[in-house]
């Protein structure tokens, strides 16, 4: 059980701890949801010339909407996990045929549009809207097991759930926002994940069985996570002098939709990546090893070693999959995933 005592505690701490973040300036719904969508799986720090970006270039649900892939995939480089942006684009879609272009203030309404869940749809609903609503994110949910002592799994899926209900009676009507946006507070910064938590700091030391116990910083519990499987890659830049080739990614999986150098599965020889660029129609001039290039996503690494395939003259074929695109036009145009970003210094 919390203590009735947490939520003026926590609220009077937020006013006058919060960080001053692009987001919490003109709260909207919209604002709100596009910046939490950001920091779902980034650092507050890269997410704020992103937000500033997004938002200057597309100010409402309605600009998103009816914004042509290149622009919103172009605004997100860099970022990663593009279902994100995707999902986020197909919602301002719905909002604006359903909703008239302005989000629904109904839970059930938000949680129906693609890429809002539980933690998103409570932000929008009481950072923006006021309403008393708990957004429970994993920031929240190591405050909530440190201030009740909480030894079990954090990643057990009924744990958040449990926390809303712990949550929702405690909620003051008229400071939900401060209520939600200090918890979040609170556990991005003093209580965070990177460092052992500031208790000596903290506005609900006293209120916190963790701390009382002395154990504040051995919480949360946490089940180790299965290791990541490792992919070995071979990344084929083709160029000539002015133009390398790049290809779409399929339509759905990792990194769905986007550009990418080509590549294939698996450690080529030189010999092996000669016989692929003949075999797309190509006969390369100059074969060059690449440094090797590693990217690690959640569930995933790739081992990537490259090959530069140098052209005397880069004639797209009609009947291939690879497009030749002017380098510049490569910075310009593509959403050219940051998994790639090791190989970038040899197009
Ligand atoms: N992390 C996730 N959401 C956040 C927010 N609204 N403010 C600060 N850190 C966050």
């Amino acid at each position: 059980m919390l203590s009735a005592e947490l939520a003026p505690a926590l609220i009077a701490w937020y006013r006058q701890a919060a960080r001053d973040l692009p987001w919490r300036h003109d709260v909207t719904p919209y604002r709100v949801w596009v910046s939490e969508i950001m920091l779902q799986q980034t650092r507050v720090e890269a997410v704020k010339p992103f937000f500033q970006r997004f938002m200057d270039r597309l100010p409402t649900v309605a600009d998103l909407a009816h914004a042509p892939e290149e622009v919103w995939l172009k605004l997100w480089e860099g970022l990663g996990y593009y279902s994100r942006v995707r999902n986020l684009h197909r919602a301002a879609c719905v909002v604006c045929e359903r909703y008239g272009g302005e989000l629904p203030c109904d839970e059930k309404q938000l949680l129906a549009l693609p890429g809002i869940g539980p933690y998103t749809a409570g932000a929008i609903l009481s950072f923006a809207m006021g309403k008393p609503v708990p957004a429970v994110d994993g920031n929240v949910m190591r405050v909530l097991a440190r201030l009740t002592d909480d030894g079990r799994d954090i990643t057990a899926p009924a744990l958040r759930r449990e926390y809303e209900n712990m949550l929702r009676p405690l909620i003051p009507p008229d400071a939900a926002s401060d209520f939600g946006q200090g918890l979040i507070e609170l556990g991005a910064t003093l209580c965070g994940p990177d460092h052992p938590p500031a208790c000596e700091a903290c506005p609900l030391a006293r209120l916190c069985r963790g701390y009382v116990a002395g154990h504040a910083d051995a919480l949360p519990n946490r089940a180790r996570p299965a290791p990541r499987r490792i992919e070995e890659r071979t990344v084929l830049i083709l160029r000539d002098g002015r133009r390398v080739a790049l290809r779409r990614r399929p339509d759905s999986g990792l990194l769905a939709g986007l550009w990418e150098l080509p590549g294939v599965c698996g450690r080529m020889s030189r010999d092996e990546a000669v016989a692929w660029a003949r075999g797309e129609g190509y006969e390369p001039v100059r074969v060059r090893q690449t440094d090797p290039v590693k990217h690690v996503f959640t569930h995933m690494e790739w081992h990537m070693s490259g090959y530069l395939l140098e052209l005397e003259e880069a004639q797209e074929r009609a009947d291939g999959e690879l497009r030749f695109l002017l380098r510049e036009e490569v910075a310009r145009q593509c959403t050219l995933p940051s998994a790639f970003r090791g190989f970038l210094k040899y197009l």
